[in-house]
């Protein structure tokens, strides 16, 4: 000790750990900083711009619906869902915080009711007013282009009644919640097959309506065994029609987002905000025109409700028809190109950033 000189070695020969200390860090569970930084944030490979043409969807969902009724399936979710993969490593999600699926009923099936951590939603692609997701006591109807959440810890099945094959988008927060924070699932079955019908239709949208009950239907904070200061989200349903008549009225009368186009949040229908989630965040958004480059760290997901483009993401362009889903990774500089007038449901998992003080987002230079 304290007979090298320096100035004659090689800087990496003055990181050398002599045979003992090597093996009592070893023995120990430790390793130097020098040795672990460089496998910081290098666990995962990152995510890869990519997309999923509808019609491949198409064929897929069609071949598990023909394979496999929901009543075969193992205990566990019970749901009958082609889910996209993103190929950046990933085998179980198209991202490492949010999961879509994409989730078939045939006629006079039942999806059964459970219940779990993981806030979800629905976004309804082939659906109708027969078509129905119960959540928490009432059925909300399905129809085309209707969001329906079925929040963290509440009762929820989906019951086909219509004679044609439903078909839905799931955005889950699984990933976030089950491999990146690693922690577990709390999940329980509903004894019946369908959970009773208790409330009437509208009950959960009246409640948070322009005149509310001065106690909120939803009482005692978060349900089931979470902690935390973030305003539950209700189960409701944002009909579709709703939604586009205000992408309309934006349209008509206001300025684009340089970089979304002309953009609505679904907001969290109790606190009047978004994120609809405290986990994911859900927007529509109407394009017109080509959009202005940037970038973020969190990831954008997308499903195209109408029209066709291509979304540029680096040097890929990814071109893009009515139902495909595609994918920007974190910090990839990305514009929107339509052909015409197209509808974008744009999903990411911006609120998490903003929880801890961490998203950013800029113009390139
Ligand atoms: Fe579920
Ligand atoms: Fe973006």
């Amino acid at each position: 000790m304290g007979q090298q000189e320096p100035q004659e070695q090689d800087p990496e020969d003055l990181l050398e750990l002599s045979d003992d200390t090597r093996s009592l860090l070893e023995s120990n569970d430790l390793r130097p900083l020098w040795e672990v930084e460089d496998d910081l944030g290098n666990e995962s490979e990152g995510l890869e711009a990519d997309i999923w043409k509808w019609e491949d969807i198409q064929a897929a969902i069609d071949g598990i619906e023909r394979d496999v009724p929901i009543a075969d399936l193992p205990p566990g979710f019970q749901r009958r869902v082609a889910v996209p993969l993103n190929t950046g490593g990933y085998d179980n999600a198209i991202s490492n915080t949010i999961y879509v699926g994409v989730q078939t009923v045939s006629p006079g099936e039942t999806a059964p009711s459970h219940r779990h951590s993981a806030n979800a939603l629905r976004f309804a692609i082939d659906g109708s007013e027969d078509m129905k997701t119960v959540v928490a006591g009432e059925e909300f109807p399905m129809k085309d282009g209707d969001l329906v959440t079925t929040p963290q810890w509440e009762w929820h099945d989906h019951v086909n009644d219509s004679d044609e094959t439903a078909t839905w988008l799931d955005v889950l927060d699984l990933p976030l919640v089950l491999d990146s924070l690693n922690t577990r699932q709390a999940f329980e079955n509903h004894e019946l097959e369908r959970q009773p019908v208790t409330k009437s239709q509208g009950y959960w949208e009246s409640q948070y309506g322009r005149a509310r009950p001065e106690e909120q239907a939803q009482e005692g904070g978060i349900p089931g065994p979470f902690q935390g200061d973030r305003e539950a989200t209700p189960p409701y349903r944002f009909s579709w029609q709703d939604t586009l008549q205000t992408l309309r009225q934006r349209a008509e009368n206001d300025e684009p987002d340089p970089h979304d186009g002309y953009s609505v949040s679904y907001v969290n229908p109790a606190t009047g905000s978004p994120p609809l989630f405290p986990t994911m965040s859900f927007r529509a958004q109407l394009l017109q025109e080509e959009t202005d480059p940037h970038f973020h760290n969190a990831v954008d997901i997308y499903f195209v409700i109408e029209g066709e483009g291509v979304t540029h993401v680096g040097d890929e362009a990814l071109e893009w028809g009515e139902r495909d889903i595609f994918v920007v990774p974190r910090d990839a500089i990305h514009h929107h190109e339509p052909d015409g007038e197209a509808i974008l449901l744009g999903m990411t998992d911006r609120p998490v950033f903003e929880s801890f003080n961490l998203y950013a987002e800029a113009e390139p230079q």
